[in-house]
């Protein structure tokens, strides 16, 4: 997506000038016609420019196989154009109606262990099946040719959350098309034996009949065959996402497309980095799980949703005004909490803040979810707080287009290594690649330096620092980029369990960790997972759980920056760092958690020169994240705290946040300060 397009988009379908969406998903077929009206009102005092229509109405306009009921849904686009309000529109085939699944039951997923899932929720079809998508293209033709020339018309929203509960589908049609994936993956089946290792229990194939996707079976199945299948099914969506992206594109090639992923909160099927380049401009949905890291979450998905989309400004298409619906238990947001949460999203490149939903529901599963209009209505402290970050949003106009500002430390986030490294058979079933990442995530926070999460199709040789925690696989390629790194300067820090596999799922011989072996100049014979519960002391670096390794270090440069003190590698390295090059290569072999990270980092982050650009009185009680454009640095100072947090020696322009009475800007508890700096 060019930036020209998205500057349209954000221009709203008048052409004003360029400002941050602001607004949710829409939608009417649940309300009576008079409520529309006040719904475009209130939407006009909340500073709304933007709101997705149509996602869940595909049996309302497709009432039977033939008949089309596109009456409604004209008159609500013209009452939001004459409102001044853009529709970025929903291709409508997120839940095919009854009477197709009636007609045509071989649409519905089938699970692992042969399970029909039934229609009654949404989402029941299948990605690859070729009943589906003939209906479902045809309403996206209908849907584009009837909207193509209608002024409300900013964007395309393809269908809602692809493979939210539907990605993996182990059906016939399933087991055709990952057939077909794997041909042209492997081309002869003496390549897929050898990839899968099928001299392992007898699983060699003869035929490419044979084959099938995972599905229940007697002990743990081929981990090749189920990380292909992982890569198939994202791959199945994909290509769902491309067909009706093809459409639109003939029919309306002048409207951006888009498509909502949801990077971090449920399913972890979806590749989203290898998506990202089919759509127009990324879109994320966001929901906060409270739990002690939850903000410190938010901000990462955030962060990674703009390393998907390459720095560039993203959608922040979905996430709650306050409690959402589908926790054990659903919290509502505190004061302060609804504009710091959408601003910290702003902060990570966000350049619209919409929300699940403009009108809470007074039916269907999700009638105790927040919404910007709220069951008490417009007479409520919820409404208001929507209508003052309105008040920011606009604001906040000149950030829209900017991009990130590349932070001086990357962490990479690995699609390939999170599928593989969680699969079953391993030394532990309890490792967590998110949380590892996470945690490395939140030391920093807490050291106040900024980090950028990126992807390992990003340019690493940006950051001066890349820590690659669990970076389990770890192909031929990559393993020459990251040694090239190390080399040309930077500084490198892996964790246990990284560099263990090639892109095969097949073990590096001659010792672990087989890829990074020499860069990092150990040698691990023999892995050492912790029960859960389990501990061990470090020398000076905290405590360590959940995996210990027994290290050897191979080069005499190599300086081990602590021991275990305890547990069955007593005396052995447990973190260790080699001079590479103009660079370095670190390991650290066991899970130290946030604080421990945190008291690890600032020894390594000293030797590659990177510190906090925070105030001393500001570290890790303010996050701290950089956008830029041409002309100006946008400068975001979000209060993590309860508590007022002074940041002396920051100047700019205030663009938003409380003006300080002295020369030292002070952050009000979970307040957001943006300041506008001359670019250098
Ligand atoms: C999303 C979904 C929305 C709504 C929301 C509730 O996953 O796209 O339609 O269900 O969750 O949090």
């Amino acid at each position: 997506m060019t930036a020209t397009r998205l500057t349209r988009l954000l221009s709203g379908p008048d052409g004003d000038s360029p400002r941050l969406g602001y607004g949710a998903d829409y939608n009417p077929e649940q309300w009576s016609r008079e409520v529309w009206e006040e719904d475009v009102r209130l939407m006009r005092e909340a500073g709304v420019t933007v709101v997705s229509v149509g996602i869940f109405s595909w049996a309302r306009i497709q009432p039977a196989p033939d008949e089309w009921d596109f009456t409604w849904l004209d008159e609500v686009m013209d009452l939001l154009h004459e409102g001044g309000i853009g529709v970025d529109l929903a291709t409508a085939t997120a839940s095919p109606p009854p009477w197709l699944t009636t007609a045509h039951p071989e649409i519905l997923p089938v699970t692992a262990t042969g399970e029909t899932v039934w229609p009654g929720a949404r989402q029941h079809w299948r990605p690859t099946s070729p009943v589906f998508r003939d209906h479902a293209l045809r309403l996206v033709r209908e849907m584009a040719a009837r909207y193509a020339n209608h002024p409300a018309l900013v964007a395309w929203h393809i269908s809602n959350e692809l493979g939210c509960h539907n990605i993996y589908d182990y059906s016939d049609d399933a087991a055709r098309a990952f057939r077909d994936w794997l041909r042209a993956r492997y081309t002869t089946l003496e390549g897929l034996n050898h990839a899968w290792g099928t001299a392992f229990w007898s699983q060699r194939y003869s035929g490419w009949e044979q084959i099938l996707p995972p599905r229940l079976a007697a002990s743990h199945p081929n981990p090749t065959q189920q990380l292909d299948f992982k890569r198939f099914s994202s791959d199945a969506l994909k290509d769902y996402l491309r067909a009706e992206r093809d459409v639109l594109r003939q029919i309306t090639p002048d409207v951006p497309v888009t498509t909502n992923f949801m990077v971090m909160n449920g399913t972890k099927g979806m590749n989203y980095p290898d998506w990202a380049d089919e759509i127009d401009f990324v879109s994320n949905d966001h929901y906060v799980h409270p739990g002690p890291q939850d903000r410190d979450e938010l901000s990462f998905s955030a962060n990674l949703t703009s390393g998907i989309a390459g720095g560039r400004p993203w959608f922040l298409m979905e996430h709650s005004t306050s409690a959402v619906n589908w926790q054990p238990v659903n919290v509502a947001k505190r004061p302060g909490d609804l504009a710091r949460d959408s601003l910290l999203h702003v902060a990570h490149g966000a350049d619209a803040v919409c929300y699940f939903q403009w009108r809470q529901s007074s039916a269907g599963a999700e009638k105790y979810h927040s919404a910007m209009v709220p069951h008490a209505g417009e007479d409520s402290d919820l409404f208001r707080a929507v209508v003052a970050l309105g008040d920011t949003l606009k604001a906040l106009a000149p950030v829209a287009g900017s991009e990130r500002e590349p932070a001086p430390v990357g962490i990479v986030y690995d699609w390939e290594s999170w599928w593989a490294s969680e699969q079953d058979s391993h030394p532990t079933s309890l490792l967590d690649y998110r949380q590892e990442a996470l945690d490395w995530y939140s030391a920093l926070l807490a050291l106040g330096v900024r980090a950028d999460i990126v992807t390992t199709r990003a340019d690493l040789d940006r950051h001066r620092v890349l820590i690659a925690p669990v970076l389990h696989v770890v192909p031929a390629e990559l393993a020459k980029d990251l040694t090239r790194y190390a080399e040309n300067g930077g500084h490198l820090i892996t964790t246990y369990f990284s560099g263990v596999v090639d892109e095969n799922d097949h073990v590096w011989l001659g010792g672990y960790p087989g890829a990074l072996r020499e860069l990092l100049g150990i040698r691990i014979e023999e892995f050492g997972p912790l029960l859960d519960g389990e501990s061990v002391e470090l020398d000076g670096a905290g405590t360590g759980s959940l995996w210990t390794d027994r290290i050897t270090v191979t080069e005499p440069e190599v300086e081990v920056l602590a021991r275990y003190r305890t547990g069955a590698y007593a005396d052995r390295p447990a973190v260790t760092r080699r001079p590479a090059g103009r660079g370095s290569a670190a390991y650290v072999s066991t899970r130290l958690g946030p604080e421990g990270l945190a008291g690890l980092l600032p020894g390594l982050l000293a030797a590659a020169g990177v510190g906090s650009e925070l105030p001393a009185e500001a570290q890790g009680r303010v996050e701290l994240a950089v956008r830029r454009d041409a002309d100006s640095r946008y400068l975001f100072l979000v209060n993590r705290t309860d508590e007022t947090v002074p940041l002396p020696g920051l100047a700019g322009e205030l663009l938003t946040g409380r003006p300080a009475d002295a020369d030292t800007l002070v952050l009000p508890p979970r307040e957001v300060a943006v300041l506008r700096q001359p670019a250098d």
